[in-house]
């Protein structure tokens, strides 16, 4: 029995797989009838909870007076650091991520205390009565302070390959410089939330919304000082979650733990939106101090970089993320003589985490950054730049950390997209019209994206599935993945409904829950269908392998060839509905159910050398973009952008195109509207989207052009898909360098624009001051 099905004979062309399909809750959300943790009905009792933030961001707390919290309306309790019975930390990795902030504040938004009141309202208004003493100490808010300070969560990383120094000294060409790029904001539509039931026994029970159940079911039950087995953790959905609920949920679900757990009662806490963005952590931004040699036609000859990024006051995730901007770097250029080092800039700021990409499109930039400058110092259409760098195929092969790449498909992929999108007459016809225009400019560019699929912590590769086919026919499935909206749900019902040869009508997927599939990753890194689609299919098969066994011996026949197809069994010449025979089965005493397990093949890492083969495979895709930008007021709109992705064989067309227009429009937010502004208080200023600006509908490109590559995967992923989740998020970086080209043009190309991200108007208009200095000079 193989991976493409075995029903094809009997039924040719029936799949379940390869399919486009609506997403699974698709009717549900439209209808408004899908089930988010705070539509759950209230249980008899329930409080709510607010917490008490800080307002200094590095300070000794002195005395905190919560007199009048107390004593504020509805009011039930309120409880410090030291009502905590167990440990007070939510931190993933490193333990250094308080839930309460207790003596030592280290950012503006750090929870003090969690009020607990009979409504939301009363305890949001009386978290705000605390009266705090601090004693400030100074604070660092940026990396560039951080490096020059020293401050890290961890120790600075390096990998090298070759003699960079050495490289470089001997390239005939050379250039230097730095860049920045800013954070992003997750702003997943459901907020932050939490609803803690307590059960009999010192059982707890934890609703909330987030992409890793198993790290919450962990950080409650030490936090309230039980065991895992005394804590269920439950979610049916988030409403995104963009890396902003892998472990940035656990300080939500331990407070409303905590509280739960000391009044008895259950208790919910739903982050207000202001309090989300003040409290938790977002895309790092990095800074970058670069030195490349090349040759004459724009070959890499010596790459080195130094990066540092804003880790905010805790480690949290910011080694992973670290890890992943490393093994980036490279994106799709063969590097031969190269070194990158990298550094988490411990900084008085919310502590940074995952955000889709996951440190590996901060990676990437950089060395697209500096092609984009070698093109334009040659005078070279920097396309041009890219192919020549491109990894080859059998040669110039093997990534800066050891891996080979051999499912390299860029050169085709980028063909097809250049040929497509016409990039070569678009471009002539920019030209002409930047000759004939002096205020409105237009810009174009075309950018690749390799990223590496797998966590790149090899353990965190396994997941498990539960199936169970019901007397009826029916199929209910659970898998320790969780739905964001990604549909992960989707494409495992597909999975199993293809395994089993049955339709899509019989599945039903149940809400993520640690007491069913134990111990899960987090549903991060892309892998969410790779790892709970191949675990859910290992449970279908042992199912299906069983009932072809009875079928066998109920009609005769070999159990190696019965066929399961369009809801039907074809046993021997014979043709059984599939309920009919799964009643029959039951009858005979045959286990309908079975568990799934899945651990990813062929994965190492050696974090001390930063070598090994830490992912499965990779993942392709390029961009073409157009825009136009106004030189008076740094105005730009997207005119229109082309994107072709190898999603392998994708597993559900219709999902994977959606995921990667969505990451498209969010990856372009990140590198022009969203900036992260703190004051010189350390203040979050844009915590709300009054002043931080996503992409709207009306940013999308008029044309938006979205294609998957006919690929297949050359590793055993499920049936030969691709992970689609993150990657897409990288193919915007074809906006970012069509607003460079387009104030490039101001200085007819002979100038390199210094644009850091995101590229906002003000941003923009920066730019095309230096480049205007520049050629007037
Ligand atoms: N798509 C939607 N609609 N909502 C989300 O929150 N998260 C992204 C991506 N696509 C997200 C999304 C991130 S950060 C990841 S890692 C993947 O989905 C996770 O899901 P998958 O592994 O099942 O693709
Ligand atoms: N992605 C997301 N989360 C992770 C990863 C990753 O690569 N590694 C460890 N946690
Ligand atoms: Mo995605 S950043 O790996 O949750």
């Amino acid at each position: 029995m193989n991976d493409a099905g075995t029903a094809v004979l009997q039924t040719p062309g029936w799949t379940a797989v390869g399919v486009a399909r609506p997403h699974e809750s698709a009717a549900l959300h439209v209808l408004g009838q899908a089930h988010y943790t705070d539509d759950i009905p209230e249980v008899r009792g329930t409080l709510h909870a607010a917490l008490g933030l800080s307002s200094k961001p590095h300070a000794r707390i002195m005395a905190i007076d919560l007199v009048p919290v107390r004593a504020s309306r509805g009011v039930v309790a309120v409880l410090t650091a030291a009502d905590i019975p167990g440990a007070n930390d939510c931190g993933p990795i490193i333990h250094d991520d308080p839930i309460l902030a207790d003596a030592l504040v280290q950012y503006v938004g750090q929870p003090l205390f969690i009020v607990v009141a009979d409504t939301h309202d009363n305890a949001r208004r009386a978290a705000r009565l605390a009266q705090v003493t601090y004693e400030e100490l100074p604070a660092i808010l940026t990396p560039q302070a951080a490096r020059a300070a020293q401050s890290y969560v961890l120790p600075p990383m390096r990998l090298a390959r070759g003699d960079a120094a050495a490289a470089f000294a001997r390239a005939p060409h050379k250039v230097s410089g730095e860049l920045y790029v800013g954070g992003q904001e997750q702003f997943y539509l459901e907020g932050q939330i939490a609803y803690a039931i307590p059960k009999e026994d010192s059982g707890m029970q934890v609703l909330c919304s987030t992409q890793h159940p198993s790290e919450m079911q962990h950080v409650v039950a030490h936090a309230l000082g039980l065991h895992s087995h005394h804590v269920v953790v439950e979610c049916r959905r988030m409403g995104g979650g963009f890396g902003g609920k892998e472990s940035q949920s656990a300080l939500w679900a331990a407070a409303a733990a905590v509280a739960a757990a000391r009044l008895k009662r259950p208790v919910k806490l739903r982050a207000d939106r202001d309090d989300d963005m003040l409290v938790t952590g977002k895309r790092h931004c990095f800074h970058y101090e670069y030195e490349v040699g090349y040759d004459d036609q724009g070959r890499i000859l010596a790459a080195k970089v130094d990066m540092v990024s804003r880790a905010g006051f805790s480690a949290d995730l910011s080694g992973p993320v670290a890890t992943r901007a490393v093994c980036h770097f490279d994106n799709t250029y063969y590097l031969s003589d190269v070194e990158i080092r990298a550094a988490c800039g411990k900084t008085n700021t919310q502590s940074n985490t995952a955000f889709r990409g996951f440190g590996g499109p901060q990676g990437a930039i950089a060395l697209e950054y500096v092609i984009d400058e070698i093109a334009r110092k040659l005078g070279r259409d920097a396309l041009d730049i890219r192919k020549l760098n491109f990894y080859g195929v059998g040669e110039r092969d093997v990534t800066p950390y050891g891996q080979r790449v051999v499912d390299n498909v860029i050169h085709e992929l980028v063909a097809e997209l250049e040929a497509s999108s016409e990039y070569r007459a678009r471009r002539q016809a920019i030209a002409s019209f930047n000759a004939a225009s002096p205020v409105l400019k237009k810009g174009m560019a075309l950018t690749p994206v390799k990223f590496g699929i797998a966590f790149n912590v090899s353990h965190l590769n396994q997941a498990g599935a539960l199936v169970h086919v019901y007397v009826d026919g029916s199929v209910l499935v659970n898998h320790g993945g969780t739905e964001m909206g990604q549909g992960v749900n989707t494409k495992v019902m597909q999975v199993v409904a293809h395994e089993l040869g049955v339709e899509m009508a019989r599945v039903r997927i149940s809400a993520t829950d640690t007491s069913k599939v134990a111990n899960t990753s987090a549903t991060a890194a892309s892998t969410g269908a790779d790892l709970n689609g191949k675990a859910a299919q290992d449970a279908a098969r042992q199912i299906r392998e069983r009932l072809a066994a009875f079928a066998a011996r109920a009609h005769g026949g070999n159990a190696e060839d019965v066929r399961f197809a369009a809801d039907t069994v074809f046993v021997n010449g014979r043709e059984l509905p599939f309920n009919e025979l799964v009643q029959a089965a039951y009858l005979t005493r045959v286990q309908l159910w079975s568990d799934g397990y899945y651990a990813t093949p062929g994965l190492s890492w050696d974090a001390s050398t930063m070598t090994g083969n830490p992912f499965q495979y990779f993942a392709y895709g390029a961009a073409v973009s157009e825009v136009v930008v106004d030189t008076l007021t740094g105005e730009w709109k997207l005119l229109r952008a082309d994107c072709l992705y190898d999603a392998g064989n994708s597993l559900n067309p219709a999902i994977d195109i959606g995921q990667v227009e969505g990451a498209f429009i969010q990856g372009m937010g990140w590198l022009t509207t969203e900036e992260l502004w703190w004051n010189a208080g350390g203040k979050l200023m844009t915590h709300a989207p009054s002043t931080y600006k996503i992409p709207a509908v009306s940013d999308c490109p008029q044309d938006f052009r979205v294609r998957l590559f006919k690929n297949t995967n050359v590793a055993d992923s499920i049936h030969r898909s691709k992970a689609v989740g993150e990657p897409p998020l990288l193919l915007p970086f074809s906006v970012f360098f069509a607003i460079r080209d387009a104030i490039s043009a101001v200085g007819d190309h002979q100038v390199n624009p210094p644009l850091n991200a995101p590229a906002t108007s003000e941003e923009i208009l920066k730019a095309i001051t230096a480049v205007q200095a520049a050629s007037t000079a």
